[in-house]
């Protein structure tokens, strides 16, 4: 059960965007930006209010891959593994990250709700292989002393 005050919330941005059915997709992009993902039960609140079939309103949020439904931590790490970052030895960076973290394929974010690790195919900035972004921010050219050195820094920020 959720507190109260994300259904105020998400009152509130309801209120922000009008409760044509077109705004469902802004409606939940702010919740997730509001608390790094979109809790489900506020997908269900939100599809009611807007009089959008609740597995329709699911759908919609599933297609979009951005949205997620469990909760990221604060630094969202994604480590390329596209082929250009691959070849320039991706995995090492992701293992390493994965130790610092004490992270693993099947545990993506740390229990203190610090940092959330994911992989993606591509960021689009091949040349500057090996990539990883934090929060959308680019970090080229990356080695795994480098990404835990970043990691102790985030720590420290
Ligand atoms: S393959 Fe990593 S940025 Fe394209």
């Amino acid at each position: 059960m959720l507190e109260q005050s994300y259904y105020d919330k998400a009152d509130e941005i309801i209120a922000e965007h009008g409760k044509q059915q077109a705004a469902l997709i802004p409606i939940i992009q702010d919740i997730q930006s509001e608390y790094r993902y979109l809790p489900p039960e506020l997908l269900s609140y939100v599809a009611e209010k807007l009089g959008i079939n609740e597995a329709k309103a699911y759908s919609v949020a599933t297609f979009y891959e951005n949205f997620s439904f469990e909760p990221k931590g604060k630094y969202i790490i994604k480590v390329c593994d596209g082929t250009a970052c691959h070849v320039r030895k991706s995995i090492p960076i992701l293992e390493r990250l994965y130790s610092e973290l004490g992270l693993s394929h099947e545990k993506a974010t740390t229990d203190d709700m610090m940092f959330t690790l994911e992989t993606v195919s591509c960021l689009g900035a091949c040349g500057l292989a090996p990539v990883l972004t934090v929060n959308d921010k680019v970090y080229p050219a990356m080695t795994p002393d480098a990404a835990a050195e970043l990691i102790r820094e985030l720590r420290g920020a």
